[in-house]
């Protein structure tokens, strides 16, 4: 038996969880399950990463305190956890003592090793907020191509990347103002001292996927550089030890959240569990982090290099999964397919998404897609239709006709015998994270039981006088095959297992117990055990969740303002336009959000280029032809109504990516606005 240490990568709590991170969460707790149905001890924990800007901001703009929202938030995550049947001993947040705690003490310890460095670092500052800007706060001109509205660390036009004080006519995304340039201090973790350790570590036998081992070569042949570990207040995280006002990187105690997540987990549940039998330098247990790949620098690099600098273990093996697409394409708001954890449960059985999830995981770093057609189709057809068939072909015979008991005798020992020793092959699958391999030969096993029972034919055979054993053996055989099925599937839908081992009357679901063929056994009345997926439930969820921006529908007036021109054009009378019906309107994804900058655009009288919040976290650009009417500064901070789902239009200064509503009459323009109270991504209808 091995000692296995799980963990999950450690959701931000500013958002809520979606389609993107169940991929991984679900990976990793069907890992979990089946290495426990195979008889490792482990212990799988996770918890929110509480800290950094983003948190902060979100925060204050939800009027709340930091802890407040990092409350509210941890709490809808472990309701979505659960809602899927991710099942964490222990789930915690890196805002927390023990967190604390063990961040000083792998600072102090790299400190005390030698391995952290001080010096100045010049970077923008808002001078309206009074913080430093990281490069997604900044927002200015490219110095190269010179396009307009790029972030402080790359151009996405022209893809050169630069430093945010390089940008030309740089402004703060978070108030509009112009940054100036500041000095301070900042703590730096001397990664180039783990270079020569990081790159044999990177190497070692299943530390790594293949491929991952190869990009990170790139690097090293680049050179490590040292890492910014410090930030300057005002930050939400945790002071650095003899350095006030400078506070460690979200990024330093995130990963720290693993140790003492597990920590707290030993405090409040697991007294009998050593923290140090896992964690101390020549541990012998075994610890994993399943992560995204958009975050293996940080964790197959700093990570490492922090815990060998402090004198711990380092993880036994990193598990990579790629990147969710659903229906081809990154998930989108507006097309309905960013679909909340939340939403979908309101709509689907959590079930069907972890069963779909398995069919298409294997242990490469490849992006999966969940195409909601074939969803339906692959549930429908191998969960309804070939596996839960089975049972509810045999039951009701047993449960009718023989007493609930299962016939003395197994009629078929071979076949039976053939689906236990195919549990080897399965069980190995699982362990190698070849999950879609697991269910390929599950469903392989079904279509041969499925067959069994289509040749014997116990309904045609209970007709018949005479033929009661047989019908009574044919189901039993089915009972057993359906009970291996089930046992193979259980890591994956562990609801209906449970459903099975209860109709089973089993006492063990473990791997090993599937050995004990079913001979006289009594079953309980065969309840049905899953519906078919119906398709109208994924149209009402895709759709839910075009709404699921929606805080409340906001009323909407028309404030009459700024005039500072007449415009003589006639416009169209009421009535002019194409009649159109509902379904078109609704279409029409009209949001609220709040200019956060407005500037005039060289080379057009007509244009003001408009930075919008648009809710979420999302900054728009749009250009607005309303330059003859208002001053920019009379914008800033407005609150207006933009057309969220306009497809972006290439325009001669950048692309617009929405578009402001505004009344005319010939005579003015004036730009709608929703009473106050209205917030940043509400839907108007
Ligand atoms: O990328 C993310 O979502 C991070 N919150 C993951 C942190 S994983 C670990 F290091 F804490
Ligand atoms: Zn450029």
């Amino acid at each position: 038996m091995r000692n296995i240490l799980v963990t999950n990568a450690l959701p931000y709590a500013n958002g809520p969880i979606h389609m993107g991170h169940l991929l991984g969460y679900i990976q990793a707790d069907i890992w979990v399950r089946a290495m426990r149905a195979m008889g490792h001890n482990v212990t799988y924990v996770c918890a929110d990463d509480a800290h950094g800007t983003a948190i902060m901001l979100r925060a204050e703009a939800n009027g709340i305190s930091a802890e407040q929202q990092i409350a509210n938030v941890q709490k809808e995550h472990i309701r979505d956890f659960d809602g899927f049947n991710v099942l964490f001993d222990h789930y915690d947040s890196t805002h927390s003592h023990e967190n604390k705690a063990r961040s000083e003490e792998i600072y102090i310890k790299n400190r005390e090793a030698g391995n952290i460095a001080i010096r100045p670092v010049t970077q923008l500052f808002d001078p309206e907020k009074g913080m430093f800007l990281s490069d997604r706060f900044i927002k200015g001109t490219c110095p190269k191509c010179k396009a307009e509205d790029q972030y402080g660390d790359a151009c996405e036009v022209c893809a050169t990347t630069y430093n945010a004080t390089e940008l030309l006519n740089p402004r703060s995304t978070l108030s509009g103002a112009t940054p100036i340039e500041k000095s301070s201090d900042h703590y730096f973790f001397k990664l180039p001292n783990f270079a020569e350790y990081l790159q044999k570590w990177t190497r070692d036998e299943g530390r790594l996927p293949v491929s991952i081992a190869n990009k990170l070569d790139e690097w090293f042949e680049a050179g490590l550089a040292d890492w910014d570990i410090s930030r300057d207040a005002p930050y939400f995280g945790f002071e650095i030890p003899d350095a006030p006002n400078k506070y460690f990187y979200v990024w330093v105690d995130a990963p720290i959240g693993y140790m003492s997540s597990f920590e707290n987990y030993i405090k409040t549940k697991r007294p009998d569990l050593s923290f140090n039998d896992y964690w101390e330098k020549d541990s012998k247990n075994e610890v994993y982090h399943f992560i995204g790949k958009d975050i293996v620098y940080f964790h197959a690099l700093f990570w490492p290099a922090m815990l060998e600098g402090a004198n711990y273990r380092t993880p036994t093996g990193l598990f990579v999964n790629g990147f969710l697409t659903v229906n081809g394409q990154k998930m989108s708001k507006s097309r309905g397919t960013f679909i909340k954890a939340e939403t979908y449960l309101q709509h689907l059985n959590p079930e069907y998404l972890r069963y779909y999830f398995a069919s298409k995981l294997s242990d490469k770093v490849e992006d999966s897609d969940l195409n909601l057609e074939d969803f339906v189709q692959k549930v429908n057809s191998d969960l309804v239709g070939k596996v839960v068939n089975i049972a509810s072909r045999c039951a009701k015979f047993i449960n009718t006709n023989y007493d609930n008991k299962l016939s003395v005798t197994c009629a078929e020992p071979q076949l039976v015998q053939s689906f236990i020793d195919a549990g080897d092959s399965i069980a190995k699958a699982y362990e190698a994270r070849e999950f879609s391999t697991a269910v390929r030969e599950i469903m392989a096993l079904a279509d041969k039981a499925n067959q069994y029972i289509d040749e014997k034919k116990p309904w045609a055979l209970a007709k018949i006088e005479g033929e009661e054993q047989h019908v009574h053996d044919v189901c039993s055989v089915g009972i057993n095959l359906f009970r291996q099925l089930a046992i193979y599937l259980a890591p994956v839908l562990p609801v209906l297992a449970t459903q099975v081992q209860d109709f089973l009357k089993l006492e063990s679901f473990d791997f090993e117990s599937r050995k004990h063929v079913l001979i006289h056994h009594e079953i309980a009345l065969f309840q049905p055990l899953m519906q078919r997926v119906d398709p109208k439930a994924v149209t009402a969820m895709v759709e839910a969740s075009k709404e699921s921006l929606k805080a409340t529908a906001t009323p909407v007036t028309t404030e009459k303002t700024k005039v500072k021109n007449i415009n003589k054009k006639a416009e169209p009378k009421i009535g002019d336009a194409d009649i159109i019906g509902i379904e078109d309107f609704i279409k029409v994804d009209l949001r609220v959000a709040k200019i956060l900058n407005a500037s005039i655009v060289e080379g057009s009288d007509k244009l003001l280029q408009l930075t919008l919040d648009a809710g979420e976290t999302e900054t728009r650009n749009v250009f607005s032809g309303i330059r003859e009417f208002y001053q920019p500064e009379d914008l800033q901070g407005k609150l207006v109504v933009f057309v969220a789902n306009l497809a972006p239009r290439k325009m001669r200064f950048g692309i617009s990516n929405g578009m402001v509503l505004a009344a005319g009459n010939g005579e003015g323009v004036w730009v709608i606005s929703p009473e106050t109270g209205a917030k940043p991504g509400d839907k108007v209808s």
